[in-house]
C-alpha cells in the first residue's frame, strides 16, 4: 500500500516550503498499513494533490473532490507515476456515497464547517464498522474539531502525535444527528431590499458577506452599454448577483474552482440566466468577450497564502476582455496588486481605497 510515489503540487510553485502532501498525510498510510486495513469500500476527502488516492489506488478509493484544480493534479500525478486514469473515482461533495462504506479518510480541512460537511456525508453512509481515520497536523488542532466529530460518531480516538502530526480515529455512527451543509447570509442588496445569501459549508467568508466584497459593490458602477459580465472566482455569486440587481438584462457568467462555490452561486442566482465555470482557470473562456469583469481574487488555500494563482488569473481574465472592457478587482490594501496589475494590463486605476481595501480598474 505504502510504495513510494512521485506527488507534485499544482499549479507548481517556486515557494519551496510549500509541499504536496504532509506527515499527517504519512501518518494515516502507515495506521492503515500497522491496523491491516485494508477494503475496496474506501472514500478519500481533501486530498488536495492526490497523495492518499493514489498511493491507494489499489483500494478502487472514491475520491471526493471540492475543487476542478484538485482533479487536475491528481490527473497529472496519476499519470506522472503511470496509473491509468481510469481507475480515477471523482465524487463532488454533495453527492451521496453509494455503498456502506468500511473506511472514510479525511485530511482534516481548515474549514471545519467543511468537516463537518464531510462527516455529514460519511454518517449518512455508515455502519457500525465503519471506521473514520481523520488526520491533521498538531499546529491546526482545535477543541472544535472533536466537538463536532463527537455530534455524529459516539467513538473517538486520538492518537498520539507522530512528527507533528495526529489522527483522530471515528467509529459508531450515533443516530440523530444536524445535517444542516448551507449557511445563511442576511445582506441589503443594491435594490435596497434584505434578502437572504446562501452558501455551502465551505464556501468563503461563512458568516457574512466579505468585507472586501462589500467594498467592491459600494462602488460598483455599471456603464449602460455593458452586456456581457464575468465573475472570476465567484464564490457564492455574490459580485454576479449585485449586477443582476443593478442590470438583469445582462449575459452573466461565474467562475469558481470550487464545486460547492458553484453550487451555491446556482442557488444564489436562482432567477438569473447565468452560465457557470466549474473551473480553475480561464482557457475555456473565449477570448475577447466581456465587457466587464468581476474580481475579488482568492489569496488564502487552506493554511498557505499565495498570490501566484490571483495572477494566473489575472492574465486570463486580460485574454477575455473585449477591447474596451473592464476589470475591476477588490484586494487587500497590503497585497499591493497595482504592481502586478500594471505588468498585464494597459491602464490601471484606483478608483476607491479605504484604510484596508482597494478597489483596481484595469483596461488592456
Ligand atoms: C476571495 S474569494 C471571493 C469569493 C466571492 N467572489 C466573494 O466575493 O465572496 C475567492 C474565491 O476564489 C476561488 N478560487 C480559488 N482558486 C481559484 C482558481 N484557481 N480559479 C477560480 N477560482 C478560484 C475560491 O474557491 C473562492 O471562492
Amino acid at each position: 500500500m505504502n510504495k513510494p510515489l512521485k506527488i507534485s503540487r499544482y499549479p507548481a510553485s517556486d515557494n519551496r516550503s510549500l509541499k504536496s502532501y504532509s506527515a499527517a498525510d504519512e501518518y494515516i498510510l502507515n495506521y492503515l498499513s500497522e491496523h491491516k486495513i485494508d477494503t475496496d469500500e474506501v472514500a478519500v476527502f481533501n486530498d488536495r494533490f492526490g497523495y492518499l488516492s493514489l498511493h491507494l489506488i489499489d483500494n478502487n478509493p472514491t475520491i471526493i473532490s471540492n475543487y476542478k484544480s484538485q482533479e487536475y493534479a491528481i490527473i497529472n500525478n496519476a499519470e506522472d507515476n503511470e496509473i491509468d486514469i481510469d481507475k480515477l473515482k471523482f465524487q463532488s461533495p454533495l453527492e451521496s456515497l453509494t455503498n456502506n462504506i468500511d473506511l472514510a479518510i479525511i485530511k482534516v480541512p481548515k474549514s471545519l464547517d467543511l468537516f463537518r460537511l464531510y462527516l455529514i456525508q460519511i454518517h449518512k453512509s455508515s455502519t457500525e464498522s465503519t471506521r473514520i481515520v481523520c488526520g491533521f497536523m498538531t499546529k491546526y488542532f482545535t477543541k472544535q474539531m472533536l466537538t463536532i466529530a463527537s455530534e455524529y460518531f459516539d467513538v473517538q480516538e486520538q492518537s498520539l502525535a507522530w512528527k507533528k502530526s495526529r489522527l483522530l480515529i471515528l467509529s459508531v455512527p450515533k443516530t440523530i444527528v444536524n445535517t444542516d451543509i448551507i449557511n445563511t447570509l442576511p445582506h441589503e442588496n443594491l435594490n435596497g431590499q434584505e434578502v437572504i445569501i446562501k452558501q455551502y459549508f465551505g464556501v468563503f467568508s461563512a458568516k457574512h458577506i466579505d468585507y472586501a466584497t462589500q467594498f467592491l459593490i459600494q462602488n460598483l458602477e455599471l456603464d449602460s452599454e455593458v452586456e456581457r459580465v464575468l465573475d472570476v472566482a465567484s464564490g457564492n455569486g455574490i459580485l454576479a448577483y449585485e449586477i443582476s440587481c443593478l442590470k438583469p438584462d445582462v449575459e452573466l457568467h461565474l467562475l469558481d474552482d470550487s464545486y460547492l462555490a458553484n453550487a451555491s452561486a446556482k442557488i444564489n442566482l436562482n432567477d438569473q440566466e447565468a452560465t457557470f465555470h466549474y473551473a480553475h482557470n480561464l482557457v475555456d473562456i473565449e477570448s475577447d468577450y466581456f465587457d466587464l469583469v468581476v474580481c475579488n481574487p482568492p489569496f488564502h488555500f487552506e493554511h498557505e497564502n499565495n498570490i501566484d494563482i490571483a495572477l494566473e488569473l489575472f492574465h486570463g481574465i486580460a485574454r477575455v476582455l473585449h477591447e474596451d472592457g473592464r476589470f475591476l478587482c477588490v484586494a487587500n490594501l497590503h497585497l499591493n496588486y497595482k504592481t502586478h496589475l500594471s505588468k498585464i494590463f494597459e491602464q490601471v486605476e484606483v478608483t476607491a481605497m479605504n484604510s484596508k481595501f482597494v478597489v483596481y480598474e484595469c483596461w488592456k
